[in-house]
């Protein structure tokens, strides 16, 4: 198996406490479970996917990486029947944020065991964020990269079952964010600038509809404001 992990994976990885029992839902290639293997991170892994190509992949990769000691595999929809498992942490990355909260959903004991949440979203930061806090999890972290000239977004949750009502700027671009917006200058900045573009975009189709855009108008200079103290 020949692999490198792109900063995307790697900042994902790092993510990952020392001693952890990972689940890697939606594992496809199975290459994080791996990378963390290597690096000695795991006390053991579960890499599942709901399709038989990726797992596949996975078993092939796992075994001619040596790690099938280590690294289970599981054709499963999300995290349905890992908790047989003893689970530290989950990692879910790659798929989009809404399909990242149904798959939280359907699993209560991500929430009874106070499994930690390793979540990198596609599309739907701003309400896979607000979903969380208003099923009870806390964002312990956020972490941003650049691979392939993109921008990810990567959030660490944990549930407290504080259920919490996010204000439109703090779902925007995170509160975990905006409260160390000095420590992490540039990634806030992108992040900003991100949501910027997006909203700008949207106050021209409402005003070209003829339609109010005073909520997403009032957004951007909230975020302005945000940018402006840095
Ligand atoms: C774009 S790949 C991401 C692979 C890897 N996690 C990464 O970030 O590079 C998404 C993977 O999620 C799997 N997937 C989609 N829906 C799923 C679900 N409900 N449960 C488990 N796996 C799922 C797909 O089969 C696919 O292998």
């Amino acid at each position: 198996m020949k692999y490198k992990l792109d900063s995307r994976l790697l900042a994902v990885a790092d993510c990952v406490p020392d001693g952890a029992y990972l689940a890697d839902v939606g594992t496809d290639h199975a290459y994080l479970p791996i990378e963390l293997a290597l690096q000695g991170k795991l006390r053991g892994a579960v890499a599942s996917d709901i399709h038989k190509g990726p797992i596949e992949s996975a078993r092939k990769n796992i075994d001619e990486a040596g790690l099938s000691h280590l690294i289970r595999t599981e054709l499963t929809d999300g995290l349905a029947g890992l908790e047989h498992y003893p689970l530290t942490d989950v990692a879910i990355a790659g798929m989009g944020g809404m399909m990242i909260a149904g798959i939280l959903e359907r699993a209560p004991f991500i929430r009874e065991r106070r499994i930690r949440l390793i979540l990198q979203p596609m599309q739907h930061v701003p309400e896979l964020r607000r979903t969380l806090a208003l099923a009870g999890f806390r964002i312990e972290k956020e972490t941003q990269t650049v691979a392939d000239g993109k921008f990810y977004q990567i959030l660490c949750a944990v549930y407290d079952g504080e259920i919490r009502e996010l204000t439109d700027l703090e779902a925007t671009v995170g509160a975990y964010n905006l409260a160390h917006k000095d420590e992490n200058k540039d990634n806030f900045t992108l992040l900003c600038r991100r949501q910027l573009d997006i909203l700008s975009e949207r106050v021209r189709g409402l005003t070209r509809g003829g339609h109010d855009a005073s909520v997403p108008q009032r957004l951007i200079e909230e975020i302005e404001a945000a940018l402006s103290t840095l």
